[in-house]
């Protein structure tokens, strides 16, 4: 299963990163403006500021929502860095911009999935990753983890090598639960991949060892 870090906080992806075991980032416009990054220069800075921390793909979303729009600007984030992959949302031209990628080897990630419908849309078209956001879905009293399972399910009836991406986690349970059910990829909050780490037995295990290794000594 691969690590993406859901954040564009630099600090964050560099302390992800440090530990060994980050493959990726995912961005999106909200996230991007909570760090306070704004204007077309700055944007693009940014996402090469994060290529240059993490050894892995980048998610950069377009704004766009016409295609020529989505493929200018896509094609202008591609250019940016080789580990740029492009995010584009789940609708009507969002498919189309796709497909216009894939034929031209440019990687895509297809963002705000919510049902498997899409997903498969997204798979037709050749994304490179689909994005099911299952926070979202969990907010609204729907199983997020249940929207994996089927895609999961959809996707090795007909082998289709689009990369499952469990987005929109919250918490370390929606890791561990997204690894049981063969989600390829998981992007979450730092919390999230160091809520992993954590086990009471470890703490007072290693505290015990410490201690006796001091007596000993
Ligand atoms: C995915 O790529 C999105 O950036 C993200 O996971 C959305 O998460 P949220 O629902 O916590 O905003």
């Amino acid at each position: 299963m691969k690590f993406f870090i859901d954040t564009a906080n630099l600090d964050q992806i560099r302390e992800a990163q440090d530990m060994g075991i980050l493959d990726g980032v995912t961005t999106n416009p909200s996230l991007m403006a909570k760090e306070g990054i704004t204007g077309r220069n700055n944007i693009l800075k940014h996402y090469v500021d994060i290529c240059n921390i993490v050894d892995g793909d980048v998610s950069a979303e377009v704004i766009a929502t016409d295609f020529d729009g989505m493929v200018k600007e896509g094609e202008e984030l591609a250019e940016l860095h080789d580990q740029i992959v492009v995010k584009i949302p789940m609708i009507k031209e969002g498919v189309k911009a796709i497909k216009y990628f894939a034929d031209r080897g440019i990687r895509t990630n297809c963002t705000l999935v919510f049902s498997v419908g899409q997903a498969l849309l997204a798979a037709k078209a050749g994304a490179t990753y689909v994005s099911p956001f299952i926070g979202r879905l969990d907010d609204i009293s729907t199983d997020g983890l249940e929207l994996i399972a089927d895609i999961r399910l959809v996707y090795d009836n007909y082998g289709f090598e689009t990369e499952i991406l469990a987005a929109s986690i919250r918490h370390t349970m929606h890791v561990v639960n997204c690894a049981k059910i063969g989600a390829d990829v998981m992007t979450g909050p730092l919390s999230s991949i160091e809520g992993l780490l954590k086990h009471p037995l470890t703490d007072s295990g290693l505290k015990q060892f410490l201690a006796d290794h001091k007596k000993g000594n």
